[in-house]
């Protein structure tokens, strides 16, 4: 299974999903870059998530807070105690560090060297702001980006005037030192989060937990994971994070086992009561109505972009031994289907002329790909045979392909063929637009245009 990986590795790579960052200079620790393909689909992901969140929800709205905080933050929140930290051992020959947790044997499993005792790893990254580098200019890299909005409680309150229950959400990015990072973007020390902060009175937590839950869990779903490859598990309270007084992880199951996606939480009023203790500031909400003031339970539901990134392109990914057309020379090749929701592609459409040593069928793909270009990502390939080429865009998961073929020079129609079922259409160039938007709406194929026998 590890070998899925190393093709789906291979494959980001090869065509501009996911980079090495840095590979000029041999890499550097686990971090990744997003190529042209990979930040069309993040920034798919992400505008999918805030539209669940900010559209088609009531009572929720959204933030966007420095990555930089006050260190207060830090103390507050527990990040900077034994709270958030791994338990670590070092290998006394080689010197490689290992999560202790993650250990399967009591010896190095590098060099089969002794280990030393745990000592606890707090995973907070350290930054100095200003000139000066002293302990009166440390602070750090946020390693949630929930605290950002907890800070802005009172802030979005009296600007909004929102009132219980309600929810703040943010995507970002946060940093953690990470002890052992791996399988490719899945434990990073730089990634990206989707959170919501829930907060509800104390004693409709445990109902808002349940609803989040689901919604969440259903949010993958529609947006095309196999139900199957997704669970949820309780988190055993020996494991708890020491915010929260309950924990569901979401979990998806990868080709290296069965592993955390999203966590659900609930942080009771850990977060806004240290806030108020620590910055002196009387987070507490007032009820006007029942005159009853309270910390908020917060319900948290922390998404990890780079997690779901890897999630859809685990769960669209496809081989098809002999390929799935039968009428051309590829058919003994390994064909890649990538089958990625509508909403996710990268790219939505491909504008290919039928052959490219025609000079008039050139020309008009280009003036069709104009005309799709500003409405759709789209991408133009005229190099190798058409069969070649729809196995290329069938890959990276591009929803349709627009061919221009002779019949197009005689009466303006085009052919489209769908990704899934390879089936086409004849369809105008005029309607092309708002055929193709039809399509991405998800209305039936094959009743948008003449079918192509
Ligand atoms: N605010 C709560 C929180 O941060 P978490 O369970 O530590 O909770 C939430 O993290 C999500 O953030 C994870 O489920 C994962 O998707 C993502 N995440 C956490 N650490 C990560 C890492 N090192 N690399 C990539 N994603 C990570």
């Amino acid at each position: 299974m590890q070998d899925l990986m190393q093709k789906i590795t291979s494959l980001c790579k090869r065509r501009g999903f996911i980079f090495p960052s840095s590979e000029i200079y041999g890499g550097f620790g686990s971090c990744y870059d997003y190529g042209p393909l990979g930040v069309e689909m993040k920034n798919n992901i992400k505008r999918a998530w805030w539209k669940e969140m900010t559209q088609l929800k009531e009572n929720i709205v959204g933030l966007d807070s420095a990555v930089l905080m006050s260190p207060k933050v830090w103390q507050a929140s527990g990040h900077l105690t034994a709270g958030f930290a791994d338990e670590l051992v070092e290998c006394k020959g080689c010197h490689k560090r290992f999560r202790l947790d993650e250990l399967k044997q009591k010896k190095c499993p590098e060099c089969g060297g002794e280990l030393t005792k745990p000592r606890k790893f707090n995973l907070m990254m350290k930054t100095f702001v200003g000139p000066v580098e002293d302990e009166a200019a440390t602070t750090y890299l946020r390693a949630e980006t929930c605290q950002g909005i907890y800070v802005n409680f009172l802030n979005v309150l009296s600007t909004t005037r929102q009132k219980v229950p309600f929810g703040i959400c943010q995507i970002g990015k946060s940093f953690r030192n990470e002890i052992t990072p791996g399988n490719f973007i899945y434990r990073t020390r730089e990634f990206e989060q989707m959170e919501l902060q829930w907060f509800c009175h104390p004693k409709e937590a445990e109902k808002y937990f349940e609803f989040w839950l689901k919604e969440r869990i259903n949010w993958y779903l529609n947006l095309g994971i196999k139900k199957s490859n997704l669970r949820a598990k309780e988190v055993p309270k020996k494991d708890l994070p020491h915010y929260a007084k309950r924990a569901v992880d979401i979990e998806y199951k990868f080709p290296f086992g069965w592993k955390e996606i999203e966590g659900v939480h609930n942080r009771g009023d850990w977060d806004l009561l240290n806030h108020s203790k620590h910055s002196g500031q009387d987070l507490r909400y007032f009820d006007e109505e029942k005159k009853e003031k309270y910390f908020p339970y917060i319900i948290e539901t922390s998404a990890g972009v780079d997690r779901s990134f890897l999630t859809f392109f685990v769960d669209a990914y496809q081989e098809i031994k002999g390929g799935r057309t039968k009428t051309t020379k590829a058919t003994k090749e390994i064909e890649v289907l990538l089958k990625l929701h509508k909403a996710i592609s990268p790219i939505k459409v491909a504008v290919l002329p039928l052959v490219r040593n025609k000079p008039e069928l050139v020309k008009k793909a280009k003036e069709v790909y104009k005309l799709i270009k500003p409405h759709f990502p789209s991408q133009y390939d005229e190099l190798g045979s058409i069969g070649r080429r729809y196995r290329r865009q069938d890959e990276v998961g591009t929803i349709a392909s627009v061919t221009c073929d002779f019949q197009t020079l005689k009466d303006d129609t085009v052919t489209l063929r769908e990704r899934d079922s390879m089936k086409q259409i004849r369809v105008e160039i005029s309607k092309l637009k708002e055929i193709i938007q039809k399509i991405l709406e998800g209305e039936e194929f094959l009743k948008l245009g003449k079918i192509v026998k």
